[in-house]
């Protein structure tokens, strides 16, 4: 199944999320929300972004696109993350990079910090207790999850400044995502 992705001003990306409890749906769930990545041609997706207020999020290495093909993202999956209730223990170095969000489509940064290299504990879509070390680009990907769980938006790691600039340039577009979301709420609420 195919979620729609709430957008920003959508306050449940705003909530901290619950901790996961119930693992028993997890491993559809993650199906699904993975299909609803793919389908959006993300890397990352947070279970607050299909409007699901739990500590959970799926997001996927990939391989390289071969040079002038766009090929379907599912055949060029490298490896799957299903992560519940991450927990990051250990941060070491500090890079900015390119980040763009699911919910809110069309923006980008060039120059979000992140750490370079950190170590997350998590639970998988079992329950089973593992311990990852990432670095570059998935490591940014993680962190970038993780801060969705906390309700935390990509561009509000921007330094003040820099995050002002954002507001202010991307002031229209946030505009109408906001009315967007409020549409999609309003259609879902009705079923
Ligand atoms: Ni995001």
């Amino acid at each position: 199944m195919i979620y729609p992705i709430r957008l920003y001003g959508d306050p449940v990306l705003r909530k901290r999320a619950q901790p996961v409890q119930e693992f028993g749906g997890l491993k559809r769930l993650a199906q699904d929300m993975l299909e609803t990545m793919f389908e959006a041609r993300g890397v990352g997706l947070a279970a607050p972004q299909i409007g699901l207020s739990q500590r959970f999020f799926v997001a996927v290495e990939y391989a390289d696109e071969p040079e002038g093909e766009e090929r379907p993202l599912r055949d060029l999956v490298r490896r799957v993350f299903v992560v519940a209730n991450p927990v990051i223990l250990h941060r070491e170095g500090e890079v900015e990079g390119l980040e763009g969000c699911l919910s809110l489509p069309g923006l980008y940064s060039e120059e979000v910090p992140r750490a370079e290299r950190i170590r997350v504990a998590y639970q998988d879509e079992e329950g089973q207790g593992r311990t990852l070390e990432l670095e570059g680009y998935m490591a940014r990907v993680f962190q970038h999850e993780i801060d969705h769980l906390d309700g935390v938006l990509f561009f509000e790691r921007l330094p003040k400044p820099k995050r002002e600039a954002f507001l202010e340039e991307n002031r229209m577009e946030l505009a109408r995502l906001q009315k967007e979301a409020r549409a999609l709420l309003k259609e879902l609420s009705q079923g």
